[in-house]
């Protein structure tokens, strides 16, 4: 079968990158990176990336029109033959445009369970919000930011002593697992997009404890 052609686009480190290139390692994945964009020439992902043999492009923002930057960005993903967009901690706001464009054909990733906790110092605001649970969630993007229809969250509990840190730390490893798993969903046609909701077909009773993972 052919896999899905995918685009990953960040902005630095590239953890959770990493987490969907190694699902992608084994072949039976429906779903292979075939594009690493980047608007920041130093993002750690890009070494992350050329590691795995993948193909990176740097397409820098600065002293660029949104329009513009964004052009550049399409023009690379239609020559790469990308299907569907992974934003992967990119941290450039995308316009209507190109939302619409690509529209039910990119995901994101976010530090809490949406939609509670938009935006960024997500951790700190959980804290000082003194939520019992956070955790993450991938879905769908629309225009507005940190907004779409929710694909998979995984919760995590806040403990009494977590600091922002500690709290980041642990849900990351919760996205490290929640984002390969939202991704192979829609690569199997299994995370079907319906107006503002999705709804998923054919989740095996085993699935669902990885699809709320608490661990
Ligand atoms: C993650 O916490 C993700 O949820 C958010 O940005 C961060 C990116 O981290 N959108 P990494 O670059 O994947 O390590």
């Amino acid at each position: 079968m052919a896999r899905l052609k995918v685009a990953a686009l960040i902005s630095g480190r590239g953890s959770n990158l990493q987490a969907l290139i190694d699902a992608a390692a084994d072949p039976t994945y429906p779903a292979e990176i075939v594009l690493v964009l980047s608007n920041n020439a130093d993002a750690y992902g890009l070494q992350r990336a050329s590691a795995a043999g993948i193909a990176t492009l740097v397409i820098d923002h600065r002293g660029k029109e949104r329009p513009a930057f964004e052009a550049e960005i399409d023009a690379a993903l239609r020559r790469n033959g990308v299907e569907l967009i992974c934003l992967a901690g990119f941290m450039r706001l995308l316009t209507a445009g190109f939302a619409e464009r690509w529209r039910d054909r990119i995901l994101n990733i976010h530090p809490s369970l949406l939609p509670a906790f938009k935006g960024l110092h997500v951790h700190e605001q959980v804290l000082a919000a003194g939520a019992r649970f956070t955790g993450c969630t991938v879905h769908v993007v629309r225009p507005e930011m940190d907004a779409g229809p929710i694909i998979a969250q995984a919760a995590v509990p806040v403990a009494p002593d977590d600091t922002a840190d500690s709290l980041a730390a642990r849900v990351l490893e919760a996205e490290h697992r929640l984002y390969p798993l939202a991704l192979r969903l829609v690569a199997e046609g299994r995370a079907i997009v319906e107006g503002d909701l999705v709804r998923l077909e054919r989740v095996a009773a085993a699935e669902t404890s990885l699809l709320n993972p608490t661990r």
